[in-house]
């Protein structure tokens, strides 16, 4: 068998990016090696997500430019997993017909196999389930030596009109308290300061009767992990508890709440589960509880059937509520979800144009919220050398902003004070305390 060299594309959410560290871990222990260049690669794989329609888009541009390898090196490799895998391996195979393999989210742990199973048969491989057990305890290379992402579930029950992610992920698991406290006591042997427990809905974490402020109780405890993160929290789910949890020390001071829109009517038929007047009790029980909190959330215009007035309702809401930051999306109609097939979709231009206003609205809050830390000194964990400047670091605050300062490389990975200079949209400047 010839000596593989892999190289992995990962599109789409942070799961996918843990899951990319799993195939990674799974080959390395193998004996295959990596590379982070297409060119010299004999085995490539798209780890692929289909969120949105675009994120298709790309994926299938993207496997036309890999056929090119193909046709150049008749001996590479080429595979498919993930979400647009699991949901369009059909496609897939008629679209690209020179793909040697398409796994889907339920298999991909068994990517080894497959790969020397096409190797030795030179035969394509199709390997979907519609459910399973993830397994536990697989190698995994992290990207990163100092934050790891932990899934602490997987899949989603909540099926929001617009979303695929129940369809390609299944329905939800939680792992076990004791597996993930396992894993993250083994990080912090290894050094890590960080961890990010992942999940499509956290809030409903549900183990051996252990929900998730129980969990965020006990990973408190390891010792060594200096700063908690997660994502994402539903608002239907967000109980009094978790709220009072998240005054644990190292709970950090960010939560990401997504809230889509903010027309009554258009939350209720995206099917989300509560109301605007309820989120913002959840936001101001939140900011009581935690003063200082940064709040970030998700956002989607023109979905069908959104008027001018429920747009504006969306303006209002982010107004009021003043997030720190938000991911902001045109409604897309992803097939095979419910809202897809609803007849009032809103025109492209009438998208575009809404969700320009939206962003010019929270670009202006943000900066404003950033001013207010001008003068502050806070705690950065340093995630790395700036894209921009080699002579800059960039981290990160407790509360998920990021920071750039002037500092040596051999900081990345540790905690540091850092005075706040100036501010912007993007992120801090700061200096080295
Ligand atoms: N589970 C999380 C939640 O409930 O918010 C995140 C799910 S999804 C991976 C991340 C974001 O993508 C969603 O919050 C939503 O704003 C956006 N999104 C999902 N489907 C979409 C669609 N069809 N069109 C536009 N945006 C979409
Ligand atoms: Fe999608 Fe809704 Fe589940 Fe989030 S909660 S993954 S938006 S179905
Ligand atoms: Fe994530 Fe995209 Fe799948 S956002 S769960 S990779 S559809």
């Amino acid at each position: 068998m010839v000596n593989l060299k892999a190289y992995i594309q990962t599109y789409g959410c942070q799961m996918n990016e843990y899951d990319s560290e799993i195939i990674s871990g799974l080959f390395k222990e193998r004996g295959y090696s990596l590379s982070s260049h297409p060119e010299e690669a004999n085995l490539i794989i798209l780890n692929t997500c289909y969120v949105r329609n675009k994120v298709k888009h790309k994926i299938y541009s993207k496997l036309g430019e890999i056929g090119k390898l193909k046709k150049k090196n008749p001996e590479l490799l080429l595979g498919v997993c993930g979400c647009l895998a699991q949901k369009e391996a059909e496609e897939i195979v008629a679209q690209a017909p020179y793909i040697d393999f398409v796994v889907g989210t339920f298999n991909f742990h068994r990517l080894p196999q497959i790969v020397e199973k096409v190797q030795k048969n030179q035969q394509r491989i199709v390997e979907i389930d519609k459910e399973g057990i993830f397994p536990e305890g697989l190698p995994k290379l992290r990207k990163r030596k100092f934050s790891a992402y932990i899934p602490i579930m997987r899949g989603c029950n909540n099926f929001c009109t617009y979303c695929i992610v129940p369809f390609v992920r299944g329905r939800e698991r939680s792992r076990l308290c004791e597996d993930i406290l396992k894993e993250i006591e083994e990080l912090s042997q290894e050094g890590y300061k960080e961890v990010i427990l992942l999940g499509q809905n956290v809030n409903s974490y549900l183990s051996e009767g252990k929900d998730f402020a129980d969990l965020l109780t006990e990973v408190n405890n390891v010792e060594g992990i200096e700063r908690i993160r997660f994502t994402t929290s539903h608002p239907k789910d967000l109980s009094e508890k978790l709220i009072e949890r998240m005054k644990l020390k190292k709970v950090c001071e960010h939560l990401h709440l997504p809230l889509q829109a903010g027309s009554n009517r258009v939350l209720q038929r995206m099917g989300r589960g509560y109301t605007r007047e309820r989120y913002e009790e959840i936001v101001k029980k939140v900011r009581e509880a935690i003063p200082e909190i940064s709040l970030t959330t998700d956002l989607i215009v023109g979905f069908p059937g959104e008027k001018e007035e429920d747009f504006e309702e969306t303006l209002e809401v982010i107004e009021r509520i003043k997030f720190d930051g938000a991911f902001t999306f045109c409604y897309s109609p992803v097939k095979g979800t419910e809202a897809a097939e609803f007849e009032d979709q809103v025109p492209d231009e009438v998208k575009k144009e809404r969700l320009r206003r939206l962003i010019k609205v929270q670009q202006r809050i943000t900066e404003e919220k950033n001013e207010l830390l001008v003068g502050q000194k806070l705690e950065v964990l340093v995630e790395k050398v700036s894209k921009k400047n080699p002579e800059e670091l960039q981290g990160r605050t407790r509360t998920n902003k990021i920071v750039v300062f002037k500092g040596k490389k051999e900081l990345i990975g540790t905690l540091i004070g850092v005075k706040i200079v100036a501010s912007g949209c993007w992120a801090l400047r700061g200096k080295i305390l």
